[in-house]
């Protein structure tokens, strides 16, 4: 190759590189992928400015009256007040109740549907079990925090892990996943992943739900007022249905929840050696394989929800640890309701998330497990294969498990 050759190759390989590194913003454009900010701060996690999240919270803490549609048949007068440990958004203790009656073929319903609300704004419509309704349960409240984050996981995420979950000698770990409808959306379906069942996939619906089923408040979304055990309560309605003339009030609800940042972890706890060798235990033993760590959320600018929600920054390419496959398994605890799927569901649950287990005294989806050990103790059925090596662990190793437990 002569000198002038040289120089040509050489210059023309500068330039390569110029070209390059001159497109290099388009690739940095693209958002790098970090962890999800966590807290339990009553903090935005960038989704909305403060003072907009601050409105909001005190919207969804916010204690609605009869004059404002509460009723005539509820649970609560407010997000808030079941959603609110240890800051408003978290879980609580209060349950709710559900009946209905199995013929030995199939689940049917409580008169009036499966959820019994057990508060009332007049003597004589208060809900009641009725004879012959002999499947009973209790659903603990659950935590919305982070919960932004979980609606941004895409559907083929928790179709693979279901697909993928092993066969293990004590039997199949078969997470169900379930396709569930978008109300805002008319016609579409996503896979849920809110609720002990799997039944909302959408925040948006499910604050329509819960207005509706919680507080009686209906709304265009949701605009149909509950029973009495079936019974129309409407001559004890102040107000006509829908009671609010628009969506605005879940849109803020949902924006609430959206914004809200994951459940923080105790790292002092977490970086001990105990909660570290409690960790890979838990991996080992397949704990993991249902209360799956780690996932990644959809990228910004993405669209869900049929196109009706774009997944903003502040939550698009987040890494979360909610230690949940979001999918239903049945571990011997069902609940024997049959609440939006096939009959197949009935004594199926969701993993319930782990994040925040710190935060709460009471355990799985009927809260009368008052110990993480118990808790573990209780699971059978598909987890049955795992749950026998926790309990073959020393008390030493069953102990690093618990520690390592409480620092989510
Ligand atoms: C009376 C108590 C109560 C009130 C009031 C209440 N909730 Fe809930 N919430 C619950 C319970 C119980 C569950 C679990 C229900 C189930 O799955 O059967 C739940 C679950 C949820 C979930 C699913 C969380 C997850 O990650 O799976 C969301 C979202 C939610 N509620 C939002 C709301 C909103 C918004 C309001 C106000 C409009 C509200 N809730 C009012 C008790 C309540
Ligand atoms: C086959 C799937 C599966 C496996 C394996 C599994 N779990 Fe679970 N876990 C669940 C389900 C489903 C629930 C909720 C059950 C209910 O509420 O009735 C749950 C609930 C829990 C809870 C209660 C949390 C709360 O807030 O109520 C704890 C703690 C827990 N699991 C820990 C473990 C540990 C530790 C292991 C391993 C030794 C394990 N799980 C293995 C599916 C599983």
């Amino acid at each position: 190759m002569n000198r002038l050759k040289q120089i040509i190759l050489a210059v023309f390989i500068i330039f390569s590189f110029l070209f390059v590194f001159s497109n290099e913003p388009t690739i940095t454009a693209q958002q790098s992928v970090t962890e999800a900010l966590t807290g339990f701060d009553d903090q935005s996690n960038g989704f909305t400015d403060a003072s907009t999240h601050r409105e909001n919270l005190d919207a969804f803490a916010e204690t609605e009256g009869i004059k404002d549609g509460v009723g005539p048949v509820f649970n609560s007068f407010s997000c808030g007040e079941c959603h609110s440990n240890p800051v408003i958004g978290g879980s609580s203790q209060i349950t709710e109740l559900r009946a209905g009656h199995f013929d030995g073929q199939k689940f049917i319903d409580h008169p009036g549907g499966s959820l019994i609300q057990s508060r009332a704004i007049d003597p004589s419509i208060v809900e009641k079990v009725l004879d012959g309704n002999e499947v009973r349960t209790l659903r603990l409240s659950l935590s919305i925090l982070g919960d932004g984050y979980i609606e941004a996981i895409d559907d083929s995420v928790l179709l693979d892990i279901a697909k993928q979950q092993p066969n293990l000698s004590g039997g199949k770990i078969n997470g169900q996943a379930l396709w569930v409808p978008v109300e805002e959306a008319p016609g579409v379906m996503r896979i849920g992943r809110f609720g002990w069942k799997s039944q909302q996939a959408s925040l948006l619906s499910f604050s329509g739900d819960a207005y509706t089923n919680e507080m009686g408040i209906t709304t265009p979304l949701f605009p149909i007022e509950n029973t009495s055990n079936g019974k129309s309560i409407s001559k004890f309605d102040p107000l006509p249905d829908p009671d609010e003339g628009d969506n605005d009030d879940i849109e803020i609800f949902t924006e609430f929840m959206r914004a809200t940042k994951a459940p923080s972890r105790d790292m002092q706890l977490a970086r001990t050696s105990s909660a570290q060798a409690g960790e890979g235990l838990f991996n080992n033993m397949g704990c993991v394989i249902c209360h799956v760590s780690t996932f990644k959320t959809l990228p910004a600018a993405f669209k869900i929800n049929g196109g009706t929600f774009t997944i903003p920054p502040a939550i698009g390419d987040k890494i979360i640890h909610p230690y949940s496959d979001f999918l239903l398994h049945d571990i011997g605890t069902g609940d024997g309701i049959v609440q939006n799927a096939g009959q197949e569901t009935r004594n199926k649950i969701r993993t319930v998330p782990l994040w925040g287990l710190r935060t709460r005294n009471r355990f799985m989806h009927d809260g009368l497990s008052l110990t993480v050990n118990e808790a573990i103790l209780r699971h059978a059925g598909e987890a049955s294969f795992v749950i026998d090596k926790y309990r073959a662990l020393s008390k030493k190793q069953k102990q690093q498990v618990l520690t390592f437990l409480s620092s989510l």
